[in-house]
């Protein structure tokens, strides 16, 4: 029985996948190497270091760690100009909706996330106050395939974790959910979210009766 959805932000909430591939993307470049998308879904769910640390493994370059910094600091910046940028129209289709439906229906929302600007994001879109407890990056030891995440959240809300359901686009966040306990759906591509309980392509007129898993 179901009590609880935690939602993954990037991705899931709003598409600011996007902006982090953007934004990776741009920093390969000036480093001298191609970054596809295909290598861009490795970074997903995974914290602003280790991204940069996959990154650099991808184009074989060796930094000090002085200048790994740097380079995060380099592409949280440009990122963050895309992200406080952002509106409710970036709002990704169905999520009002779909999250309107589960409070009419006693579920709990939540948001667990691994970035360090949630907040801002959330701001940004107009979302602060429609959910009852928001996990980020700031909150975490152990970015996601860890469970941290997600079992902060469910304790936050005071539900178990197997009476919680994920909503990941990343297959580190799958992983996240599946380790903690809890049910996992995906939200994107079966071909990629492989471990996932069920997978959506996106949260458009999706109903409640997602939440039946028996
Ligand atoms: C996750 C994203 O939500 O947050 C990752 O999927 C990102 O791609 C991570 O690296 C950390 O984000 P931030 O905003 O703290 O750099
Ligand atoms: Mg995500």
């Amino acid at each position: 029985n179901i009590k609880a959805c935690l939602f993954d932000l990037d991705g899931v909430i709003v598409n600011t996948a996007k902006y982090h591939y953007l934004a990776w993307k741009r920093l390969a470049n000036e480093l001298g190497f191609e970054f596809s998308e295909e290598d861009n879904e490795r970074l997903k769910g995974v914290s602003r270091m280790e991204s940069l640390e996959i990154l650099l493994e991808i184009g074989n370059k060796e930094v000090d760690e002085n200048t790994k910094l740097k380079l995060a600091e380099k592409k949280n910046g440009w990122y963050r100009e895309y992200i406080t940028k952002m509106d409710e129209s970036e709002i990704l289709p169905g999520v009002k909706d779909f999250i309107k439906t589960l409070k009419e229906n006693g579920i709990k929302v939540a948001i667990g996330s691994s970035s360090k600007n949630t907040m801002t994001i959330l701001e940004s879109i107009n979302m602060v106050n429609e959910f009852e407890a928001i996990i980020d990056g700031n909150k975490i030891s152990k970015a996601k395939p860890d469970p941290e995440v997600f079992l902060l959240g469910a304790e936050a809300l005071d539900i178990k974790p197997e009476e919680c359901v994920v909503f990941e686009d990343a297959t580190a966040g799958v992983e996240a959910a599946k380790r903690g306990g809890m049910y996992a759906i995906g939200v994107g591509s079966p071909d990629i979210l492989k471990e996932a309980d069920k997978v959506i392509p996106n949260l458009e007129n999706v109903s409640i009766d997602i939440l039946n898993f028996e």
